[in-house]
């Protein structure tokens, strides 16, 4: 902070400039005729901004906060406004805590903004006010969408406005119980000369908007968007000023929608929604796992059955995999929706151990149904559908895989592994190949464990 001597030895906080670039929205201490994070000449503009401190000082006396007891301020559990959607009500710990600051972020295209409109018709059917401030839509295109997926009640108010002195007036007169912008990157402050979406703008505009939420009380739903790598200007740099992330993430080509929180101050952040997007919405789904092996292809060679864990979640997902001579010199490794590193690793591991000429093959493999694989409990699963598709011979049919294979080619035991079976036999699996020691006492009723300590132990009991 840039402080100045004061007479009496101490310092005072004062106004400080800094340049702004235009182009990319980066703050830098001093002039340069190039900014040298995005490169571009002649960018940098100077920008006077008052110091956080100063700005403290100046406000009147009667603004100003003051310390309270512990238990003599009020809240409660109660307060929690519900969004009526039980999916996302999981992923927030219970509903909307009032004076929240929720980010939604994901990727273009992926459903955030239909979220967001379906979250404000339920909102708004149980009688409570929503406005619904859109930048990047029209509002008769919102209304389009709205009567297309479903039904607003009478209490859902539509804004079209991206400059944040007429949003901050709108919420002031239109008294809201819950507030959704769509989105923050579109929302800019005239005061700022970066332009609307860069970090400078989407930094201040959340920060003030926060602020009016926290003040007044009201739940603060933004969308922001992400690119695969998360490198675009919101988001990322909101993460640590906002109350929680829910992050909505999906394959393009699949309707599999998760919502998972990978922050929230009110909630844990164990819990996943799951969704189908369809050709009138997003639909909560109870029951992926059925979902997702309703077009297994389980009596074909390469195909393995995995059980996995969304959150706390139970998830059985079919792994596929090809395994063929390679094609050209270098062998391929093609995951899709399985971490490259993980294929490349157990193929390794295969070879070495069960002395299977991996080397010389090309592998594709796949985590049906748009799920993306994470962790290593799918690691039985995708090994036993490259030995079966090595091998050309179907595993059989109702057998669920959960197991990490270790470099070794030991198979290790998964956390949550009586969960996972007792979704499997639910959906049908009558036997399970875990790790020994995965269970503290027999499995789900009627289900038949194999212990499996070792990938010989799976090749010679269902492939060879
Ligand atoms: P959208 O919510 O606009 O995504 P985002 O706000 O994250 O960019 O939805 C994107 C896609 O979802 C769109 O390309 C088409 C699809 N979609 C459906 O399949 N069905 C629907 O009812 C809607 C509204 C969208
Ligand atoms: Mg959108």
């Amino acid at each position: 902070m840039t402080t100045a001597e004061n007479t009496d030895g101490g310092t005072v906080p004062r106004a400080r400039t800094i340049f702004l670039c235009l182009e990319c929205g980066t703050s830098h201490e001093r002039h340069m005729g190039r900014c040298p994070d995005c490169n571009t000449f002649n960018s940098l503009k100077e920008h006077r901004i008052a110091s956080e401190s100063a700005r403290t000082k100046s406000r009147p006396v009667e603004e100003r906060s003051t310390a309270v007891l512990i238990n003599q301020v009020e809240a409660c559990e109660e307060d929690r406004i519900t969004t009526g959607l039980i999916e996302v009500d999981r992923v927030l710990g219970g509903g909307l805590v009032p004076g929240c600051g929720m980010l939604i972020s994901g990727e273009p295209g992926i459903g955030k903004s239909t979220l967001l409109l379906q979250i404000a018709q339920s909102i708004s059917r149980q009688g409570q006010r929503f406005l619904y401030i859109t930048g990047e839509e029209s509002a008769a295109q919102v209304r389009l969408r709205s009567d297309r997926i479903g039904e607003a009640g009478n209490e859902l108010w539509l804004h079209s406005e991206c400059d944040l002195d007429s949003i901050e007036q709108q919420i002031g007169e239109n008294h809201p119980a819950v507030v959704g912008i769509d989105s923050i990157q579109t929302v800019s402050w005239d005061e700022i000369p970066a332009g609307a979406g860069g970090v400078v703008q989407v930094r201040e505009v959340t920060s003030r908007l926060l602020n009016l939420a926290r003040k007044v009380g009201f739940p603060l739903l933004m969308v922001g968007h992400v690119t695969k790598d998360g490198s675009v200007a919101g988001p990322r740099t909101l993460e640590h000023m906002v109350d929680g992330v829910l992050q909505f993430e999906g394959e393009r080509g699949h309707n599999l929608r998760i919502l998972r929180a990978l922050k929230n101050r009110f909630g844990s952040t164990d819990e996943v929604g799951i969704f189908e997007m369809r050709s009138d919405g997003l639909r909560q789904v109870d029951n992926p796992s059925g979902l997702l092996l309703s077009h297994r292809h389980s009596a074909s060679p390469g195909s393995a059955t995995a059980a996995v864990l969304e959150g706390t979640r139970p998830l059985l997902v079919e792994i596929q995999a090809l395994v063929t001579p390679a094609a050209h010199g270098t062998p391929a490794r093609k995951p899709s929706g399985i971490e490259a590193g993980r294929l490349s690793m157990l193929a390794a591991v295969l070879e070495k151990r069960l002395g299977i000429p991996l080397g010389g093959c090309d592998i594709h493999a796949n985590a049906v149904g748009g799920v993306k694989l994470k962790g290593t409990a799918g690691d039985l699963a995708l090994a036993a559908a490259m030995l079966s598709s090595f091998h050309d011979r179907p595993l059989p049919r109702d057998v669920i895989f959960a197991g990490e294979v270790g470099l070794l080619g030991e198979v290790r035991p998964v956390p949550g592994t009586r969960q996972r079976l007792e979704e499997a036999s639910r959906l049908g699996f009558h036997s399970a190949c875990v790790a020994p020691g995965s269970l503290d006492g027999p499995g789900p009723d009627g289900m038949r464990i194999h212990e499996t300590a070792e990938l010989a132990t799976l090749a010679s009991r269902f492939v060879e």
